[in-house]
């Protein structure tokens, strides 16, 4: 044990403490009789390690702890302006430091280790933090994507092979997962969620964060994760990117905060707070969100980390008059540890000396971050994490390729197939791939994705070519960016060259067969990345008018990072296969899914608006007091609607079809009326009446008919991905309990009223079979 032996001075120097918490625990263990005591005491014992080494830290040394820097390699915002290295290598050698971010690879971080272990007093290791947002060499489809599986098992192993790859490459903290609700697809980041729901969002974070964090953190294939941003980022007014967000508690309570509070039930070791202000406070200061509901309130044991500078921000919006100030403002709120901004490790000595700010505050934030670098076991091998074999053996091996492969097919959504264009014919045709994004083996990995090497994808046209029945023809016809697409770079995409038409429509008149590969970069959503327009950037929108002019037999293949405004496409095309950003596999598994060898299952996250004025859209809206609409030939204007556009989406939110149909019937409620605290019985049955075997997310929807908040018209409450063969049928059943039948007030109370709920279950959110049932006292 290498480390061991070095560490010698850091023994000796807190042996005092040390041999006070053997002495206590082996005292308790001795009157210990049963396991859960016995559990519970090593966790216990912990804590009392902690104590022991807070005991003998210096007050530089506790703010250290609390100061995070990034490293010198990648960047993931604005270069700091105190980011000289010399004075970052200074203060990790003296103890200045709890944390690097974006430090990656066995021998950086082994380098950066070696700093502390060997240099600083007490030699405590470091947390390295990175973005593993969907993989980290080799990619998952991005998180948006993989929710449109509805498959919590699928994407709770997607986080684990992630967490794999990045603890075999010396990381061991993530920034994900991101749980933040979002009904606004301008907002770049929406590619990073769930979608728009709170209930899908919960059983999505809790899954991803026992993905990354396994049943031990101390395993060596596990990392820690952090559920961001905290709280209501993804409201940022008009998808602006860094705005405000302005909602109410009901909005609050109720929409943005339920896949938090999953993610610290499954015991999530870190939150991050968000650039935005929430009600006038940006979040970072918020001691309502951070010390009064998550860490008294919901009991959150880990600790709260500041998004990228962040706190020195707090200046810049106009709620902290200097750096100081905005040091005082988070600490007090509950930030625990400062990312980049330099505040806490410059201000927080002087604001205690100056009696500002209290020591118990430092040392309770102190004792959280070790606690968490106890719970990854780096106290006992700083180095665990650094194994060169290990990384060599696998990052990009073949299960996880097999893994992301697996996952990239499920999160595909076929939105359209008339005519039954899909599945392809395996021989004899001709087929015109044509589009920018169509041999593209950069974008289709994603945004966010920092570890893994450009164009390390498989483009779509790769994939196609694995087919060889048929002969294939591949014809750009147009660009899509004109710079380079990079992580931080505007990207310009208003091309007007339209000079590679020509070819592109003689291909697709001598097919029989055209696949149009068009959307949006894989770096044109992600952070940064708000858009006014969702339609299909560039020319490729007359690309495509032109193309289907000249051949009707069209399959348009989208590649998005968000929900798009296709309201033309949809109404002409066919065929329409929503590919998002699938990641390392992305060609292999569409080229499986438009040949048939697997039947898609995938259902929208979000819902899809025919234009952005629609925006925000979503399925869980109120009904306002003039929901009414009016039949066709009626013509009264008094009524909640736009005059100019349909009033429904383009696509609903958990709307997706299958190459095989499926018909619900015999919706069955067990009894009329139920107790408040009895479960609630449904059954319906589903039957596969189509041509292939297939899969299909069940979905329930509740809507409480009246209550003392108005609730939404409907609420997604349960789902269930079931597998038949073609003709088969299964009695589908679910129930409800309070949990899902309560709602939380203005004032974030949880409550179940007594009263009637009317239940709708099927294919998406416009459901309609339907039931009714009263909740009694
Ligand atoms: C800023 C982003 O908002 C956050 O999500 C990310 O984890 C940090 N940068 C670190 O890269």
């Amino acid at each position: 044990m290498p480390y061991k032996t070095d560490r010698i001075k850091w023994c000796l120097s807190i042996s005092l403490g040390l041999s006070a918490f053997i002495f206590l625990n082996s005292f308790r263990f001795a009157n210990t009789s049963n396991l859960l005591e016995m559990q519970r005491s090593q966790t216990d014992s912990i804590d009392v390690k902690v104590d022991s080494i807070l005991k003998i830290m210096t007050l530089e040394e506790k703010v250290g702890q609390m100061n995070q820097y990034n490293g010198f390699w990648d960047v993931t915002g604005p270069s700091p302006k105190d980011g000289n290295a010399a004075k970052k290598y200074e203060d990790i050698k003296s103890g200045r430091v709890g944390s690097m971010l974006t430090v990656r690879g066995v021998d950086q971080v082994r380098e950066v280790q070696k700093l502390v272990v060997e240099e600083s007093r007490l030699g405590i290791p470091l947390l390295i933090g990175f973005d593993v947002i969907h993989g980290y060499k080799t990619l998952s489809p991005i998180p948006l994507a993989e929710a449109a599986s509805w498959d919590i098992e699928a994407i709770k192993k997607s986080a684990a092979v992630a967490a794999s790859e990045a603890a075999a490459s010396g990381i061991n903290w993530t920034f994900a997962p991101m749980v933040d609700i979002s009904r606004d697809p301008r907002w770049g980041r929406v590619m990073e969620g769930a979608g728009e729901d709170p209930y899908l969002g919960s059983k999505i974070a809790r899954a991803r964060v026992e993905g990354f964090q396994g049943k031990n953190l101390n395993a060596i294939n596990t990392i820690a994760a952090t559920a961001k941003h905290f709280a209501a980022y993804g409201f940022a007014e008009a998808g602006k990117e860094y705005n405000k967000a302005d909602i109410g508690t009901v909005t609050l309570h109720n929409m943005v905060l339920p896949p938090f509070k999953a993610a610290n039930q499954a015991g999530v070791s870190t939150f991050m707070t968000g650039f935005n202000e929430f009600n006038g406070i940006p979040v970072t200061g918020s001691e309502y969100l951070l010390r009064d509901l998550l860490k008294n309130k919901w009991g959150f044991q880990g600790f709260v980390i500041s998004d990228w500078a962040s706190i020195e921000e707090m200046v810049t919006h106009g709620y902290a008059r200097d750096k100081a100030d905005a040091a005082n403002k988070a600490v007090k709120a509950g930030v625990d540890m400062d990312m980049e901004s330099s505040s806490f490790v410059d201000e927080l000595i002087g604001l205690i000396q100056a009696g500002a700010v209290r020591e118990e505050l430092i040392d309770d934030a102190v004792r959280r971050i070790l606690k968490v670098k106890f719970l990854l076991g780096l106290f006992d091998d700083p180095y665990k994490y650094c194994d060169v074999e290990r990384e060599l053996q696998t990052i990009g091996c073949e299960e996880n390729r097999k893994a992301v492969l697996d996952m990239a097919k499920k999160s595909i959504v076929l939105l359209k197939n008339e005519n039954n264009l899909l599945p392809l014919k395996k021989q004899g045709q001709k087929i015109a791939v044509i589009g920018p994004l169509a041999d593209d083996s950069n974008s289709v990995l994603g945004s966010w994705r920092i570890a893994s090497e450009d164009s390390s994808g498989v483009s779509i046209l790769e994939g196609l070519k694995q087919y060889t029945g048929n002969k294939l023809i591949f014809k750009k016809g147009a660009d899509l960016i004109t710079n380079k697409p990079t992580f931080i770079n505007e990207l310009e995409f208003n091309t007007t060259d339209k000079s590679g038409f020509e070819e592109a429509l003689l291909a697709a008149k001598a097919a029989d067969v055209v696949i149009m590969v068009l959307g949006e970069h894989g770096f044109q959503s992600g952070e940064g990345r708000s858009r006014t327009q969702l339609d299909l950037p560039g020319v490729q929108q007359e690309l495509m008018e032109e193309v289907f002019k000249v051949n009707k037999n069209c399959i348009l293949v989208l590649n998005n990072g968000r929900p798009l405004a296709i309201e033309w496409a949809a109404e002409h095309i066919p065929s329409i296969v929503e590919a998002w950003h699938l990641g390392t596999e992305t060609g292999n598994a569409v080229a499986q899914v438009l040949y048939g060898d697997y039947n898609p299952s995938g259902k929208l996250p979000m819902t899809f608006p025919r234009n952005v004025g629609q925006i925000p859209i979503y399925y869980n809206h109120k009904n306002t007091g003039r929901p009414v609409d009016p039949q066709p030939g009626e013509n009264m204007v008094f009524w909640s609607h736009y005059s100019d556009i349909k009033n429904a989406p383009l696509f609903p939110f958990g709307y997706g079809l299958s190459y095989t149909s499926f018909n619900y019937s015999n919706l069955n409620i067990e009894k009329e009326s139920y107790a408040v605290n009895e479960e609630v019985q449904i059954s319906v049955e589903l039957i596969n009446t189509g041509d292939y075997d297939g899969k299909e997310v069940v979905q329930l929807y509740i809507r409480d008919l009246f209550a003392k908040i108005v609730r939404p018209v409907r609420e997604l409450k349960g789902f269930q991905l079931v597998e038949l063969k073609k003709g088969e049928s299964k009695i589908i059943k679910f129930s409800l309990t309070s949990e899902e039948l309560g709602f939380y007030d203005q004032d974030g109370n949880f409550t179940v009223e007594p009263g009637e709920f009317e239940i709708f279950v099927g294919t998406d959110s416009n459901a309609s079979l339907k039931t009714r049932f009263l909740l009694k006292e």
